[in-house]
């Protein structure tokens, strides 16, 4: 489904106040990782507390270990500091790069802003190579700032 038709979609879900946020949040990254074909793993990441640590927050896909992330380490941990998109075409290209599964070939992490604050992140897992464009980076930042919204 191309991405305009989904935004509608993805409000809707954010906008059902007879779920949980986390509930509605996982079923943004259902959603996602249904609709879009290179989406494998989808997932947001929040800080922890007031500790610099990323904390896995609702995702679909499989289990990841990595449920904690310090700051600066892997892809997210370098956003979380960066506080800018980082895309990354082929992930064996990365020294700083957190492997999730064997299987993946690129990721995206976009960071969410609630009042300006870098609070968290969204990220996706790719089993395609070189699969992001801008229209991904558009998009998902249209989905950090509805998120935002009900955070
Ligand atoms: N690859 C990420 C770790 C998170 S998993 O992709 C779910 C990274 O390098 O930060």
């Amino acid at each position: 489904m191309p991405f305009q038709a989904l935004k509608p979609q993805v409000e809707k879900i954010l906008q059902d106040t007879s779920k949980e946020v986390d509930a509605r949040l996982t079923a943004v990254c259902q959603l996602l990782r249904s609709e879009i074909p290179y989406y494998d793993w989808v997932g947001f990441y929040f800080q922890n507390g007031d500790k610099e640590e990323l904390k896995l927050g609702p995702f679909a896909g499989e289990p990841t270990d990595h449920t904690i992330i310090p700051f600066g380490k892997g892809i997210c941990g370098q956003v979380a500091v960066s506080n800018k998109n980082f895309v990354v075409p082929d992930v064996k290209a990365q020294t700083n790069y957190i492997a999730c599964n064997i299987d993946v070939k690129a990721e995206i992490v976009i960071p969410l802003f609630k009042n300006g604050v870098n609070i968290g992140q969204i990220d996706i897992d790719s089993q395609t190579a070189d699969p992001f464009s801008r229209e991904d980076e558009s998009f998902l930042e249209f989905v950090n700032q509805k998120v935002a919204e009900i955070l």
